[in-house]
């Protein structure tokens, strides 16, 4: 009698992604794709992964150990992202679990982005058509939608990783002077490179004309950004944030750019998204975009690309079998 074949792993894909490039996963494993998009409760998470080797999961899903209790054979969770907070990974690396992120191919993007955003903000693009879309442009005016200048700006960058530095090498071109933080300081050819000097995080905040936040979300920086931070920027100062919502106290944001206390902001991300605070959508002097800064068609795929490599090889498959490209460390860095 013929021996059946060993079955083969199982993996779960917890959103629509890229068929053509999710479909290199069926080489080596069957695949359990979710069709809609979907902000999963534990609990389809915890069901979703109980019978799986793998999952390719992206901000949406959080996995901690309430989700991966019953998960016996999982063995790899590979991020379509490059911030991994929606990872309890010291859980996951508790089980066994090997997690893996896309760092690198969303730098530029996502630092494209920013600096898109800031722009946006500081010159009152956004604002300016909704107002000319709304008809209320009966005449040139001198005075009209007047912003902020970005050339010759001090442009701040707090999280001075690879998306930050993108940013400061942007901010060259534009005459700017950058001042950054990070929890450690830069070498000092990075620095040069980048053409940014290190000062303290006070420093940054009462410094800056355009203040941009970079830096990985963790439940130590959870509001970082509060009404105290918000009181020593500029009055004429912008904020930006393309990297998690939970870094703005966003109550405080609301009422410090309500009461003139701040010129503007441009966020990407929210604390409770997708749910935006109303009193956000009701300000004019700030942009709000839905968490797309890695964006592009180019980079999103790229993103997936790597995900499903790293996969691949978590799970002990393919060219790098074991040797996944981005394993996130236990002890998460911040940079
Ligand atoms: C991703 C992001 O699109 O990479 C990140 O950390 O925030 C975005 O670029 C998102 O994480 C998709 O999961």
């Amino acid at each position: 009698m013929a021996e059946a074949a060993p079955a083969r792993p199982r993996v779960w894909v917890s959103q629509p992604l890229f068929d053509d490039i999710v479909a290199r996963l069926d080489e080596y494993f069957d695949i359990d794709a979710n069709r809609s998009v979907a902000d999963h409760a534990p609990d389809a998470i915890a069901a979703a992964l109980r019978d799986v080797d793998g999952a390719l999961v992206t901000l949406n899903d959080p996995v901690g150990a309430a989700e991966i209790a019953r998960a016996t054979r999982l063995r790899a969770i590979a991020n379509v992202g490059v911030g991994y907070n929606n990872l309890d990974v010291p859980a996951l690396a508790r089980a066994g679990i090997v997690a893996t992120n896309t760092p690198d191919v969303l730098t530029e993007t996502t630092a494209d982005f920013g600096f898109a955003l800031m722009m946006a903000a500081a010159r009152r693009i956004t604002e300016a058509e909704h107002w000319l879309r709304a008809g209320h442009w009966q005449g040139w005016a001198f005075r009209n939608m007047l912003g902020q200048d970005i050339h010759g700006a001090t442009l701040g960058i707090l999280g001075m990783g690879r998306i930050g530095q993108g940013i400061a090498r942007r901010a060259i071109g534009f005459g700017m002077r950058t001042l950054y933080h990070n929890r450690s300081r830069l070498p000092d050819a990075v620095e040069r490179e980048c053409r940014a000097r290190y000062v303290d995080a006070d420093t940054l905040l009462a410094q800056s004309d355009h203040l941009l936040l970079v830096l990985p979300y963790a439940p130590e920086n959870h509001h970082l950004i509060d009404a105290a931070a918000l009181a020593r920027m500029k009055p004429s100062a912008t904020l930006t944030n393309i990297a998690r919502g939970g870094l703005i106290d966003e109550a405080a944001l609301a009422e410090a750019l309500h009461a003139g206390r701040l010129a503007a902001a441009g966020l990407d991300v929210f604390e409770g998204e997708p749910r935006v605070d109303p009193r956000l959508l009701a300000l004019p002097n700030v942009v709000l975009t839905p968490h797309i800064a890695s964006g592009s068609l180019a980079t999103r795929r790229a993103m997936v690309a790597l995900a499903v490599d790293n996969l691949i090889a978590a799970l002990g498959y393919g060219p790098d079998a074991g040797r996944p490209r981005n394993p996130i460390p236990v002890k998460p860095t911040l940079s």
